[in-house]
Formats: structure tokens, C-alpha cells, sequence
């Protein structure tokens, strides 16, 4: 089908552009200044019930912070992401590590068709907020249709859950906690990017079809949303 003039083109990047190779290539080692990945992996597998023979849709998958580390865990594992230049170094480590069962796919939120049978958990790690409100409540219909019922999703974003009208203060506290290399990228999320509000997230999760099972609004920014499609 022909995709229509008014649908969000996805592939450009905004704020941080995944899609440049210089960018992906330093992702790794910007990160991890305030990231550990396997930990962050090893703390996930529990939260999603992941078992041996689970299949998994990684979108927004990067450089492979939850693909590389959670492939041992589980069947198989479709990392899909709108940026080849990421994508390949997940590729890479992947290889690296010789893990054969990841399956790599160019696409996202709005044009990632799976074909293969509806997964068991779809995961997304800090990418949803590339998209502006509406295009992530088409988005995440998208993830509920890839489950199976009964299935999970796994959502980790930079939501905001302080009052509104101490937005200057708290983005000015939670600065303050960063090294001038963190901060700089944090001034251009927030500046670039589209966060949105805890309150909206959870009506899109919900509008989408799904039960919030968790939601644990770490620290006014960072958050995780574990979420069920319902069982049939
Ligand atoms: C901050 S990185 C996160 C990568 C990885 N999930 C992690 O935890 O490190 C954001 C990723 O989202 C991807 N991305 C941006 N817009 C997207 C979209 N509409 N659909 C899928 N992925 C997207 C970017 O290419 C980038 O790889």
C-alpha cells in the first residue's frame, strides 16, 4: 500500500541523529558513563517473566544494549532500528560474541512490519521519545498488535513526572546531577526531542490496549512502564 503524504517519516532523526556514523560510533562510550548495559539487562530479564523460549521485538534496538545481553536468555530476539549505522554495530557485536540469534531489521515504531509469530515481549529502550505524541500513540497500537495476547511490553523512556509549573527547577536539579559531557546531551533531549508527560504516557498506553502493571517513575525522568496486552 502507498504510504500516505501526511505519514510521519521516521527515519529522520530528531535531536541526536542515530543515523549519523560518527554519532553510533561514539554511542557506546557516551553512554557508558552512566550506563552499564549487562547490568541493565540482568535487572530487565526478571521485571519481563523472560524465559528460554520467548521470542522478542527489540525496537529502537541501538548499538544492542538489551539485544547483545538478553539473546542468551531467550529464543530469539528481532532488533529493529530506523538507524543502519546503529544497527551495524550491533550487528558487530553480535558476531563478536557469537550470538546467531538476532535477527536485524530497518525500520521503527511506524514501519517495522513483523512477520513472524506475535512475540512475547516487545522491549524499547529509550527511543519512543523520537516521535511526537500523537505518531507514539500510533506507535504503541503497533506494539500491541506485534504481541501475543497475554504478552508483554517493556517501555524505558525519559518521561517527565514533575509538576508542571516546576519544570525550570526540576530540569534545573536533575542537571546539576550530570558531568558537563552527560549534560550537554540531556539540554538537547530535552531541547530537541519529544518527552512527554507521565500522565500522557499512561492514557496512550492504556488508549493502545494495554494494562500498566508497573510504572515506576524513577527519579522525575527516567521511567520504566511494564505493561500486559490482555489475555484473549
Ligand atoms: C538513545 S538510542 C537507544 C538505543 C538502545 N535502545 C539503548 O538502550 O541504548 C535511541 C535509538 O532509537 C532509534 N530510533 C529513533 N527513532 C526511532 C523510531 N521511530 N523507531 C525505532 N527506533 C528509533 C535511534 O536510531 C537510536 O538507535
Amino acid at each position: 500500500m502507498k504510504t500516505p503524504e501526511w505519514f510521519y517519516d521516521e527515519r529522520i532523526c530528531c535531536g541526536h541523529d542515530f543515523t549519523d556514523p560518527q554519532h553510533a560510533a561514539e554511542y557506546d562510550r557516551r553512554h557508558g558513563q552512566f550506563r552499564d548495559f549487562e547490568q541493565e539487562v540482568k535487572q530487565t530479564i526478571p521485571r519481563l517473566g523472560l524465559r528460554p523460549e520467548h521470542t522478542l521485538i527489540d525496537i529502537g534496538a541501538g548499538t544492542g544494549a538489551f539485544a547483545v545481553y538478553a539473546a542468551p536468555h531467550c529464543q530469539k530476539i528481532y532488533a529493529v532500528d530506523i538507524a543502519p549505522a546503529m544497527l551495524r554495530i550491533c550487528e558487530e557485536k553480535c558476531r563478536a560474541r557469537q550470538i546467531d540469534n538476532v535477527e536485524f531489521h530497518r525500520g521503527g515504531f511506524l514501519t517495522y512490519e513483523h512477520s513472524g509469530p506475535p512475540a512475547d515481549a516487545v522491549v524499547s529502550q529509550v527511543a519512543l521519545h523520537h516521535l511526537p505524541d500523537f505518531w507514539k500513540q500510533v506507535g504503541l497500537c503497533r506494539c500491541f498488535d506485534m504481541l501475543r495476547p497475554g504478552g508483554i511490553l517493556y517501555l524505558l523512556d525519559v518521561v517527565f513526572s514533575f509538576e508542571p509549573w516546576q519544570y525550570q527547577q526540576a530540569i534545573a536539579e536533575w542537571l546539576d546531577k550530570m558531568t558537563p559531557q552527560t549534560g550537554a546531551g540531556a539540554v538537547t533531549h530535552i531541547k530537541k526531542e519529544y518527552s512527554t508527560m507521565g500522565w500522557i504516557m499512561e492514557g496512550m498506553l492504556q488508549k493502545a490496549g494495554f494494562a500498566i502493571e508497573k510504572a515506576d517513575y524513577q527519579d522525575c525522568f527516567l521511567t520504566h512502564y511494564l505493561c500486559r496486552r490482555p489475555p484473549a
